[in-house]
């Protein structure tokens, strides 16, 4: 079956962006993706778009980008998983070109969030749980969901607060040196703590914010990206996927994310990887919550079960620690605009194994492996890809 590789990557400035309509706002991701990939809007044979699009004015983004930058009559879709919609938006165009379908697919991801007023984004995103049973009954929104785990893997684990927050002083140090990110200020474990609790015990900077911004990349076939002579391409090697139950209370437990620990198995076998902090240069994690990311690193099997906190109080996912983590700052500091979270993650793959990151924030490539891992939901469904340098 042939390769696919990464051919070009762009990314829109993260935050709030009423300076921009929803074309404008996906056109500031695909164009500098296909200026990379040297390519025009006709030569693309499919494209993916990653949208939920709830709380925006649009909702048919694919016709109404084929319109505005010239893609009909080319076959498109948009494509749902909750918050890892993007991931999922990758999925298909990796999967077009595994099969032979198509040679040159764009996977554009969007969000405009902050067109409605954050209660009814708040409560949209908190249908994404198990509506019927969590949220009609209880009130349960994501932050209170993620609190759960938050809460059963301190009183498991003994973790505090602070180690919570220091993965968020983490991913704001380095969301300050990344110029697409939503916040851009370093904070410290004393303002995380004077934060107001959103939900106990995660507190404002616990959360990841609700986010306008669009991602992109070009992924094309081996023979098509080697017809082209396109030097600087990374591999998708492989892609893992989990689903898990809607409903909490169908789980075994709170503490980590059977669907994770799935699509992380699946990835590594196909990718060939039996050690990941030996064999991976660094990760991309699903840091919708503070906790969410301590959980990621024991999914992903970066530490033993129970000790993800320590990898955060011992700062071993800086660069240069154990395994760099989220060095683009993350769902926390650059923002999570839903549709384009598992874009942005595939992009900042890309520029990471090919060296093009911000000053401050470029991990030491040796192995030329980067994992990224999307959650959708509460682990409802969950994405883990690994990009190389090499094709396996
Ligand atoms: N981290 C740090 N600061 C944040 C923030 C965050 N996540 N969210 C908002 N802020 C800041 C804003 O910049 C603003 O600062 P300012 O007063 O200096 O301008 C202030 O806090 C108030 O912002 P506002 O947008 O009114 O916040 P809010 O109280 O309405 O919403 C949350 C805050 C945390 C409740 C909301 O962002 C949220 O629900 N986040 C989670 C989103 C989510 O569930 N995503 C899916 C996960 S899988």
């Amino acid at each position: 079956m042939t390769g696919v590789a990464v051919i070009g990557a762009g990314h829109s400035v993260f935050g709030t962006r009423r300076d921009v309509n929803i074309p404008e706002l996906c056109w500031e991701s695909m164009k500098p993706a296909l200026e990379k990939a040297n390519l025009e809007p006709r030569d693309i044979d499919f494209f993916v778009v990653g949208n939920l699009g709830i709380w925006s004015s649009e909702l048919a983004v694919p016709s109404i980008m084929a319109e505005y930058a010239d893609l009909a009559p080319k076959g498109s879709m948009r494509v749902e998983a909750a918050c890892a919609t993007g991931s999922a938006a990758v999925r298909v165009g990796y999967t077009a070109i595994k099969s032979g379908l198509a040679d040159i697919v764009l996977v554009l991801g969007i969000e405009k969030m902050q067109e409605s007023p954050n209660p009814s984004v708040i409560e949209l995103i908190g249908r994404f749980g198990s509506y019927f049973w969590e949220f009609e009954n209880f009130g349960l929104t994501f932050p209170g969901y993620y609190a759960l785990h938050a809460s059963a893997y301190m009183m498991k684990y003994g973790a505090t607060e602070e180690d919570l927050g220091k993965v968020a002083v983490k991913n704001h140090f380095y969301g300050a040196k990344n110029p697409f990110a939503q916040f851009r200020k370093e904070i410290d474990v004393a303002t995380v703590m004077k934060g107001p609790y959103v939900a106990w015990p995660l507190k404002l900077f616990d959360c990841s914010p609700i986010t306008d911004g669009s991602a992109c990349v070009i992924l094309a076939s081996e023979k098509k990206a080697k017809e082209m002579g396109i030097e600087e391409k990374v591999w998708i090697l492989s892609q893992g996927v989990g689903t898990g139950t809607a409903n909490l209370s169908k789980r075994e437990e709170f503490t980590s994310l059977a669907s994770a620990r799935y699509a992380a198995e699946q990835a590594y076998k196909l990718a060939g990887i039996e050690n990941p902090v030996k064999q991976l240069d660094g990760a991309n994690v699903h840091d919708c919550f503070t906790i969410a990311e301590i959980m990621a690193y024991e999914d992903l099997g970066f530490c033993k079960r129970g000790e993800g906190y320590k990898l955060a109080r011992e700062e071993q996912t800086y660069i240069g620690g154990r395994i760099p983590v989220n060095v683009d700052g993350g769902l926390k500091a650059k923002g999570h605009p839903i549709g384009a979270t598992g874009v942005s993650m595939a992009v900042e793959a890309y520029k990471q194994l090919l060296r093009k990151a911000d000053k401050g924030r470029q991990a030491d490539i040796k192995n030329g492996r980067w994992l990224t891992h999307n959650v959708g939901g509460t682990g409802h469904y969950t994405y883990v890809t690994i990009y190389g340098l090499e094709k396996r």
